[in-house]
């Protein structure tokens, strides 16, 4: 019984897609090493903004922090957006941000209560859904492109998991005890980042902030980072992200601003 549950394939997806232009275009492959990869590449090409990059199995998906992300057949959703943003390059990086908040609303949608971890995990508990990975591409003097990868848990059941992260990883299906459709969860991932994105080109970015810490499960709680460069750990307590997206850590007094790092919360005291 290999058969998979449902397809990814562009006709299916376009069934349910109500954009303008945001998956318009479909790059589709079974098989791939990452869809970030392949993104960057077509972006290098010209590839239109708004492109979808998706692939059924990723060979070696990539993660944050240079770490593998693991992205079987027939599972999840592995795919990247290939965005050409009218925005300053300053403020790319929040297209991480608004990637969470687009499948958070879209979770929600289907009764699963999102929790977004800063900077960009959704959560369960301890387990993560969902991972997203924001790359870069210059193209010219002036001119660049946004890779914004995705790769959601959707159909795993626990024994799909690898033994090194059955606990740390869980999926929408084992969350709701039922299958879910992927190719209508896409569209409906989207239609919000859409939407959200052309009002972050017109407008900036305040609607995004805001629904982050709508869904946050990292602010008002008693946190430990490790510091993405040096590996140095400060505790404190989440009290908000500014306008670029960085998380402002209330140390007892001082306020320090973390740019990058792996955040738990921890057990005592939240
Ligand atoms: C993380 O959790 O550290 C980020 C994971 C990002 C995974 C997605 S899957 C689709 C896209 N292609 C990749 O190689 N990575 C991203």
């Amino acid at each position: 019984m290999n058969e998979l549950f449902d397809t990814i394939l562009p006709e299916t997806i376009k069934k349910y897609l109500q954009t303008k232009t945001f998956g318009q275009k479909i790059f589709y492959s079974e098989e791939t090493k990452s869809t970030n990869i392949d993104a960057k590449n077509l972006a290098k090409e010209n590839a239109s903004s708004g492109s979808l990059v998706i692939a059924e199995t990723q060979g070696a998906g990539r993660g944050r922090l240079e770490r593998k992300f693991f992205s079987p057949k027939g599972k999840g959703l592995w795919f990247s957006l290939i965005l050409r943003p009218k925005f300053d390059i300053k403020d790319a990086p929040k297209c991480t941000l608004l990637a969470a908040v687009a499948v958070a609303a879209a979770m929600e949608e289907i009764g699963v209560k999102p929790e977004i971890k800063w900077p960009n995990d959704i959560m369960r508990g301890d387990k993560k859904l969902v991972g997203i990975l924001t790359e870069l591409v210059t193209l010219g003097a002036k001119d660049y492109a946004v890779i914004v990868g995705i790769g959601v848990n959707v159909n795993f059941a626990e024994e799909d998991f690898h033994e090194d992260i059955k606990n740390i990883a869980t999926s929408l299906a084992i969350i709701k005890g039922e299958n879910i459709e992927r190719a209508k969860f896409l569209g409906r991932i989207l239609c919000y980042f859409e939407k959200l994105y052309e009002k972050a080109e017109t407008e900036g970015f305040g609607e995004v902030l805001n629904l982050w810490r709508k869904y946050s499960a990292t602010l008002n709680k008693n946190i430990r980072v490790i510091n993405a460069g040096d590996n140095s750990e400060i505790t404190g307590r989440a009290v908000d992200i500014d306008e670029s997206g960085a998380l402002m850590v209330d140390t007892g007094g001082k306020i320090i601003k973390v740019l990058a790092g792996d955040v738990s919360v921890r057990e005592m005291g939240n």
